[in-house]
């Protein structure tokens, strides 16, 4: 089923990283020995970050000499200066370059300011230079959603060779990531072709995060297909594809195990994925489920280990365990929630939080970045507007000078900004403003649920979190489970405080558990704690949602505002749910406790499922 090799690594851990940057560290080294050059051939994206710090890591403990690398990347935006913050020539001196002793004249990345009348030459110059190098050693790749590598856009013909390409849209609207407005978004880039990634001797693709799960299934399990170009590496004869558990989650060896071979029926866990899985293909309720069923979706063997009836009580009577009512929620607690951007408290778990104060807990909030990038220009300058109009009503005139001059800065900064085709970096006080107006809304919107205490960090290491830990002494954390883009704030933060967790050594150590925010709720089947929210906390939740007004705003008309969203996503689970046979609450939040999100596995098993019974926040 699966069309090319697969590696799969845990989520939380390096250990993907690590295998890569080791492998591409053994290639340098037997060449260095043999006094050959070693070519490789580099991706840029959020994808290789961890494989580039890990090769740093390596070369400062002088574990590896690039001096005879020669390196060719992937791609540039057309047009885009070498030096702008979005280029991919100054992501990879960011990123890598500035910090191995690869030569200048190694290195090899597309230009994006080659003058269009020059631009074949620059392109038979480049793939002239691989061949003249020897042709490429190792290829690393990351995949875009739309399946693209390199800037290889679907359709892209498997013969293709470097070549100007206008971008998909898809590419287009993830990069307003990093640029922060789609019109600011260059829509044309340079590329090496789908043939000259082929011609490389040794292809490595990475892919990690639940965004990239349904690109990777398609990718690997179906046939070659130039609608989906990374399948072309079907056909490559040393091609792997080194995925995480979340990229690999849509696998047929993740998500049906039983289809690719024989599985352990006897395991709980797989039990409750099945009955669930098949419940949502048949679309049947649990209970309405028959032999039937069972046999045309290749689980016959399940009904032999459990008969029908015990397997169906036993499921759903898992499902409803989880689900936990005020009652059995902490009282009188000490509870730390920590959440990656202002507004991901609320959005994740602004019914929690009412309860967590009606149960008379001691709440605090705690924000770990600034989350300034996500605040448009224009809400800072009503913000700078509100300032200036505030010291005029007061006669403060000291403040007043200095209100206007900040209003004038940032409606400059704004029309300049505006007149640019690429964009501009930020001033200082810009940014300021948009983290004053980020922490304003998040701390009108924790008052809002009678929480008084909250804080900003700012940035979040290991020393600062054990002394939030210190500070609150919580028995309970919440803390954001977002494993989406592996480069993102909510996945390094997570980072960060699991790592923080497992180094806190006190006594009674605080429970964790997560929740989602970029990602849909965690689904009746890996969430340990479903918690059904009333009409009444929804009403609330969607006031505190409002009070991150930075966040609801979207400029693409008919586009949903952020309150809106987060109705659905609890609706969503509700109804999933009720399909399940499981009625009653018309929506849900859902958690999971830390402890099963990292089952212990190796690096090449199909990935397993939840191994821990369901679990509930009890007062104790
Ligand atoms: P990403 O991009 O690593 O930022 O997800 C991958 C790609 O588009 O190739």
């Amino acid at each position: 089923m699966e069309r090319v090799k697969v590696k799969i690594f845990p989520n939380e851990t390096n250990e993907l990283a690590e295998e890569i940057a080791n492998l591409i560290v053994s290639e340098i080294n037997a060449n260095n020995a043999a006094d050959r050059r070693t070519v490789l051939g580099l991706a840029t994206g959020n994808t290789p970050l961890d494989v580039y710090r890990e090769l740093i890591r390596l070369h400062k403990a002088g574990k590896v000499d690039f001096s005879r690398v020669v390196t060719f990347n992937l791609d540039e935006y057309y047009e885009l200066p070498p030096d702008h913050e979005n280029s991919y020539n100054r992501f990879m001196f960011d990123n890598l370059f500035n910090y191995i002793n690869v030569k200048r004249e190694n290195i090899h990345i597309p230009q994006g300011l080659i003058p269009t009348k020059d631009i074949q030459d620059f392109c038979q110059n480049y793939e002239a230079a691989i061949k003249a190098a020897g042709g490429i050693d190792i290829q690393l790749l990351g995949i875009g959603r739309d399946g693209h590598i390199g800037f290889n856009e679907p359709l892209s013909p498997e013969d293709s060779h470097t070549r100007m390409v206008e971008l998909d849209k898809v590419t287009l609207n993830d990069a307003v990531r990093e640029f922060g407005d789609v019109k600011l978004v260059p829509t044309r880039a340079l590329t090496m072709g789908v043939n000259t990634i082929m011609q490389s001797r040794r292809v490595i693709l990475i892919a990690t995060g639940d965004h990239k799960a349904s690109i990777i299934r398609k990718s690997v399990e179906m046939p070659v297909n130039p609608e989906i170009v990374a399948s072309y590496l079907q056909k490559h004869s040393n091609a792997t594809f080194y995925l995480d558990q979340a990229a690999a989650s849509e696998l047929t060896r993740s998500s049906r195990p039983w289809v690719s071979g024989a599985v352990d029926w006897s395991n709980p866990v797989l039990q409750h994925h099945a009955v669930t899985y098949l419940s949502q293909t048949t679309k049947k309720s649990i209970a309405e489920l028959d032999v039937g069923d069972f046999v045309v979706n290749l689980m016959e063997g399940l009904l032999k280990e459990v008969p029908l009836a015990t397997l169906k009580t036993k499921v759903l009577n898992e499902i409803v365990g989880k689900i936990v009512t005020n009652d059995r929620l902490p009282v009188k607690k000490s509870v730390l929630i920590m959440a990656p951007h202002t507004e991901d408290d609320v959005v994740a778990m602004g019914g929690m939080m009412q309860k967590l104060v009606a149960n008379m807990n001691d709440v605090a909030c705690v924000y770990m970045t600034a989350g300034a990038a996500n605040v448009l220009d224009y809400e800072a300058q009503k913000f700078a507007m509100a300032k200036l109009i505030y010291s005029q009503h007061m006669g403060d005139k000291v403040a007043l000078e200095k209100e206007q001059e900040l209003v004038s800065n940032v409606t400059q900064y704004i029309a300049k900004k505006k007149a640019s085709r690429f964009g501009l970096p930020e001033p200082i006080e810009m940014t300021t403003i948009k983290a004053v107006v980020r922490e304003a809304e998040a701390a009108s919107a924790c008052n809002y649920f009678g929480i008084t205490r909250c804080e900003f960090m700012n940035g979040a290491s290991i020393e600062k979190l054990h002394h939030i830990f210190d500070k609150y002494h919580p028995s309970v954390i919440f803390a954001c489970g977002d494993i989406t883009d592996p480069n993102s704030a909510h996945r390094l933060c997570l980072r960060a405080l699991i790592k923080a967790y497992q180094t806190y050594t006190v006594k009674d150590k605080p429970e964790l558990w997560l929740y989602r925010v970029d990602s849909p709720e965690y689904s009746p089947i890996d969430a340990d704690m479903l918690v059904p929210i009333s009409t009444v906390e929804m009403e609330s939740k969607i006031v505190g949602t409002i009070y991150h007004q930075s966040q609801n705003y979207k400029l693409q008309l008919g586009a949903k505002q952020l309150w809106q969203k987060v109705e659905e996503r609890m609706q969503s689970q509700a109804n999933l749910m009720k399909a399940l046979g499981v009625t009653g609450y018309n929506s849900y939040e859902t958690f999971k406790r830390f402890s099963a999100v990292t089952p212990a596995q190796t690096a090449t098993t199909a990935v397993p499922m939840q191994t821990t019974p369901a679990a509930t926040v009890q007062s104790h």
